[in-house]
């Protein structure tokens, strides 16, 4: 059995579409290619490229469903483009006809191929094969101009003898050249290497008896991506969770609490240790004077019950007042109402360098959702994101932060 190399690609996702030339044969071997490398790769073909490979050698190769127009029928598009255009770490286009470099400069989106590139995020990188005439083709060339002017990739085409009879360039470039281009472009950016980043996640969890406490709705998601984006980019990540519901990434080290004192206690003792510190987690800002001992029984003959609550610690005000020279701390403000103007009293009184502030009434937004929508605020603006996955948006905090710490992040591709 062939093992897949360990380099840092596996979790990682190609979308690769390939059009209608003699050249798809070639794709095959950069299916192959690139699975052994650990990247899962999804196909999707034009109906004239099933003419020269079939789905099925595709399918096989890739161990992943060969989507080709042949077999699609339109109406599962709506459904299908949206979630392969966002599985996209890279988006590949090998071989790239003239006609699928025209539609893309033009944003037509009449097939699967076309649909599904239109609507990714993900970084595309397009491998160009056709007869030298319509290569050099004043048609094709200013649509080259339009797709690299947009940060499309493109690798080749090559020079040589075409299947055409024809010699010149036109040749898509070989699979091992494709292959290195669409690692370069994948490499996991290592620019928070040497830094220590502490992130909360999740909620906390104040109890009033063995079986009743008080908590809220935090899964975990938002404050699992950053430490999951801080590693994957090299930091050394501390995470301190409270209750939580996602799957929790790999990390350096792990703290699990439960209460918000337990949280206090965990944050405190190690903020100072830290370049960063991104507080996403939901504590519980009160807690019940009196916890019980053993289930707390219903009173006879008494309708109302008053519980006395006490104020919990206020983390990230204690590490704002704890706040070393050159360190980042980041704070999030869930809010209902007066968003900005509470998440900037928040900034200020916590001593933050950001905070990031969700309007947890809308949808697609705040508590145990995949996507965020917020406001990312510092003390000389503010900028509003629009919805993106929670892993996405991890990402851009994290460029954020950097750029605060004076790191140019602009040509980073994610
Ligand atoms: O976990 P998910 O399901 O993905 O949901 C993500 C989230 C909505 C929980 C997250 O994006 C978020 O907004 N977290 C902050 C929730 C919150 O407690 O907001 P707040 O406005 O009450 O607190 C402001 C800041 O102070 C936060 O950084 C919080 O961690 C911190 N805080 C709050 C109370 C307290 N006693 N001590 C604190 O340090």
């Amino acid at each position: 059995m062939t093992r897949a190399m360990t380099n840092g690609y596996e979790g990682k996702t190609v979308v690769l579409g390939v059009t209608g030339g003699i050249a798809a044969y070639k794709s095959v071997e950069l299916v192959s290619r690139l699975r052994k490398r650990g990247i899962t790769v999804h196909v999707i073909e034009t109906a004239n490229a099933t003419e020269f490979v079939s789905p099925l050698t595709f399918s096989t190769m890739s161990g992943q469903p060969c989507i080709s127009d042949t077999f699609e029928r339109p109406e599962t598009w709506n459904v299908k483009h949206v979630s392969l255009a966002q599985a996209a770490d890279l988006f590949v286009i090998a071989p790239a006809t003239a006609n699928i470099l025209a539609k893309l400069a033009m944003g037509l989106a009449d097939d699967m191929l076309s649909t599904t590139v239109l609507a990714t995020k993900a970084p595309v990188l397009v491998a160009p094969a056709m007869n030298t005439g319509m290569w050099t083709n004043a048609a094709t060339q200013a649509n080259m101009s339009i797709l690299k002017e947009r940060g499309i990739h493109v690798i080749g085409p090559d020079g040589g003898f075409l299947a055409c009879g024809d010699t010149g360039a036109g040749r898509m470039s070989e699979p091992a050249a494709i292959e290195e281009a669409i690692l370069a472009l994948l490499a996991p950016t290592r620019d928070m290497e040497g830094l220590r980043v502490l992130v909360t996640a999740g909620a906390t969890r104040e109890h009033l008896d063995p079986v009743r406490f008080l908590s809220n709705e935090s899964s975990g998601k938002m404050g699992f991506a950053i430490a999951d984006a801080a590693m994957k980019r090299g930091a050394e990540v501390l995470l301190v969770r409270g209750i939580t519901s996602a799957e929790k990434p790999g990390v350096t080290r792990e703290i699990s609490v439960e209460s918000t004192q337990e949280l206090y206690d965990a944050v405190t003792s190690h903020c100072t240790e830290c370049d960063i510190v991104i507080q996403a987690a939901a504590p519980c800002d009160y807690r019940f004077s009196k916890v019980y001992d053993q289930k707390l029984k219903k009173m006879e003959g008494t309708s109302n019950l008053v519980i006395e609550m006490i104020e919990n610690p206020d983390i990230a005000a204690e590490v704002g007042r704890r706040k070393q020279e050159g360190q980042t701390l980041v704070g999030f403000a869930a809010e209902t109402e007066h968003v900005t103007e509470h998440a900037m009293n928040k900034l200020a009184k916590k001593n933050l360098d950001l905070i990031v502030a969700n309007d947890v009434t809308m949808p697609d937004a705040g508590f145990n959702t995949d996507t965020n929508i917020v406001t990312l605020i510092t003390a000389s603006g503010m900028k509003a994101i629009e919805k993106m996955t929670k892993h996405d948006l991890a990402y851009l905090i994290l460029d954020e932060i950097l750029k605060i710490r004076g790191v140019d992040v602009s040509g980073t591709i994610r």
